[in-house]
Formats: structure tokens, C-alpha cells, sequence
């Protein structure tokens, strides 16, 4: 795998995917992102200039993405739209990127035989009961509640057919809710933690019950690079790390840890349909890949997290009033 494509590189976890390979493989990376809302190039700086590479464009643009595809070894398509809340108020642009877009780099997959990755979410997969002893397996039929998540399924599905009929050398993952550096600030954690930093209470959805099992994103990085390196083509892999803390417990503990009552925070209208919880056995990824997380302590990963938003004001400040007019909307 000497070149690397990653589309999306721009968001959240795609940069953290760019910085772990450059910094972990001798790999080279192109970053194809379109740089939407969700998209910073500040969160590529720093990378070595002769192994990287960032295209300005659009994952439904046939033509380019054909071009990058023969260019490249192989290709790990993060680029989405990503966030729930988003997708309520308005899913158009979901369904064109994440299911147009995937079956655009689907096609260039069959045209060009290139090696293809595609991240996906536990969110397919519906919720589980609080008290439900069941985790999400391979084997977990798909049953998703909004409009991204099924946009990601229908992608998912897409991978799977294109696999079976063409012979796509694919593999698919789906992984739990991520935490870590440059995640934009609309998301929970960062919203929290900025909150708290600009004086303002952080807001949870109904009883903040909601369970999320949380893994860094340097974890999620390692775990795609070996299902890349060593995955059976054609199979699915869940990643997880056992981090399943209810909305509420991330709070108190964000709260606590800058210095404030664990107490602090205001309850607010639940957002519709909102999953109650997610839990991933990840012992395939385990047993067959040998891969393990290594962020085992979510405060500690949590505390350095804090310290990354304390210190990296210039990276989030600009997004941070356009998504809070979007919560004001919808009150929350
Ligand atoms: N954040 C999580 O906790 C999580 C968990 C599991 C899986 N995932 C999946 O990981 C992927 C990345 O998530 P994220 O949180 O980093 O998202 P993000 O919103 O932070 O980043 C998405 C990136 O995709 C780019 N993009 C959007 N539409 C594009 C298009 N049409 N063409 C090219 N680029 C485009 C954006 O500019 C942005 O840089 C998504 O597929 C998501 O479903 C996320």
C-alpha cells in the first residue's frame, strides 16, 4: 500500500487516519475532500509535503474520482455527511455523498480493480435496550433510525452487492462513536467542551440516559489500517473498545475535569428518534486481526482531548456560532 487515497481526509477522523499512516508507514497520501462545513485544512498542517497531497473535489465527481483511483494502491473512503442532527433538518445532501458518492467510488473500484476500504457506522445497526446484555456483532441485522444512518446502511449495502457482483475488493468497518482532537464542534464532546470554555451550561438530550461506547479516534485509525493491511476482502469488521458511558457520565466527568460542578448542565427536548444504545463486541477484529485498542482509559483520553480544544482555540472558534445557531433553532 504505497499510495493512499483518502476521501474525506479533511473531517474529523480522515485527518486522523492521514496523520497515523504518515506517521506510522512509509505510505504516501492524497486527501480528496469538497472542504464542506465539516471540512478543515487546518487539521492537515503539519504533514510531510513529500508524502502528501490534498485534491479540492467531490466524491460524486466521476471523472476526478476515476483519475485518483488509477493513481493510487488503494483507497479509504471516509468522506460523509455525518451528523444526525444535520440529516433531520435536511437529508438531501446525505443521500447524494453518502450514497451517491460511495457508489461513485464503487464504480471506479470495478474500473480500475483498486484495493477499497469503507468506513461505516455502529448507527446502522439500530439501538439496543439500556439494560439489553446484547453488544452489535457482524451478524446484526441492519435496522437504522435516521436519515444518516441510513444513508451510511444503504452505503454499506452498496460495498456488499458491489463485492458479490463485480468483485470489488472491499472490505467494509463499522465503528462506534469516536473521540479526540479536531472533531468539529457541533458533535457532543467538542460542543460540550467548548461550551464549558465560553462560560456556557452544556445541554443534554431528555435524561442524557443515552449510552455511547466511546473509542479515540487513534484507535480507530490503528484498527483501519490493519483491517487494510490484513482484512479478508469482502468481509465486515466491527471496532470497538469498550467505552460504553451514558451521555450523562461524559459530562460530569467534562464538567469535573475543567474545574466545574458535575452538576453544571441543563436538560433539554431529545432529539427525534434518538438512539438509546450502542455497544459493540469487536472480538472478530480481535480474534482474526490481532488488534487491539490501546486508549483503555477514557478520562485520561478525555482529559488530553480537553487540553487539545484549551489550546486550539484558532482551529474551533470559527465554526463554533454557526453551530450553535443551528441547535438554537430546534432549541436545544
Ligand atoms: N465521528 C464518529 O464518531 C464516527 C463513527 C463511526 C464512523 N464514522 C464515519 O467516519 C466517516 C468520517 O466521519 P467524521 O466524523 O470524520 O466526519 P466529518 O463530518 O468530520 O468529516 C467529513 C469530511 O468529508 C468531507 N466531505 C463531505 N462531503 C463530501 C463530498 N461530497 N466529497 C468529498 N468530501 C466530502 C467533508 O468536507 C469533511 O472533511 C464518516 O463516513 C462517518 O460515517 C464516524
Amino acid at each position: 500500500m504505497d499510495k493512499l487515497l483518502v476521501t474525506g481526509g479533511a473531517g474529523f477522523i480522515g485527518s486522523d487516519f492521514v496523520h497515523y499512516v504518515l506517521a506510522n508507514t512509509d505510505s504516501s497520501v492524497t486527501v480528496l475532500d469538497k472542504l464542506t462545513y465539516a471540512g478543515s485544512l487546518a487539521s492537515l498542517e503539519g504533514l510531510p509535503e513529500d508524502r502528501f497531497r490534498f485534491v479540492h473535489g467531490d466524491i460524486c465527481d466521476a471523472e476526478l474520482v476515476n483519475g485518483l483511483f488509477a493513481e493510487h494502491d488503494a483507497v479509504v473512503h471516509y468522506a460523509a455527511e455525518s451528523h444526525n442532527d444535520n440529516s433531520l433538518s435536511g437529508p438531501a445532501p446525505f443521500v447524494q455523498t453518502n450514497l451517491i458518492g460511495t457508489f461513485t467510488l464503487l464504480e471506479a473500484a470495478r474500473a480500475t480493480g483498486v484495493r477499497y476500504h469503507h468506513i461505516s457506522t455502529d448507527e446502522v445497526y439500530g439501538d439496543l435496550e439500556l439494560d439489553d446484555p446484547e453488544r452489535f456483532t457482524e451478524q446484526t441485522p441492519y435496522n437504522p433510525s435516521s436519515p444518516y444512518s441510513s444513508t451510511k446502511a444503504g452505503s454499506d449495502l452498496l460495498v456488499r452487492a458491489w463485492v458479490r457482483s463485480f468483485g470489488v475488493q472491499a472490505t467494509i468497518s463499522n465503528c462506534s462513536n469516536n473521540y479526540g482532537p479536531r472533531q468539529h464542534v457541533e458533535k457532543f464532546i467538542p460542543r460540550q467542551i467548548t461550551n464549558v470554555i465560553d462560560g456556557v451550561r452544556p445541554r443534554l438530550y431528555g435524561q442524557g440516559l443515552n449510552v455511547r461506547d466511546w473509542i479515540h479516534a487513534d484507535d480507530h485509525s490503528s484498527a483501519v489500517l490493519r483491517i487494510l493491511e490484513k482484512g479478508r476482502i469482502g468481509d465486515t469488521y466491527l471496532i470497538g473498545a469498550d467505552g460504553e458511558k451514558s451521555n450523562r457520565e461524559v459530562v460530569e466527568l467534562i464538567l469535573q475535569t475543567m474545574g466545574q460542578e458535575a452538576d453544571a448542565y441543563d436538560l433539554v427536548t431529545d432529539r427525534p428518534g434518538h438512539d438509546m444504545r450502542y455497544a459493540i463486541d469487536w472480538s472478530k477484529l480481535r480474534d482474526e486481526l490481532g488488534w487491539q485498542p490501546e486508549y483503555r482509559d477514557f478520562a485520561a483520553g478525555l482529559e488530553a482531548t480537553i487540553a487539545w480544544y484549551r489550546e486550539n482555540e484558532a482551529w474551533w472558534r470559527p465554526q463554533k456560532a454557526e453551530a450553535e445557531a443551528k441547535y438554537a433553532v430546534s432549541g436545544q
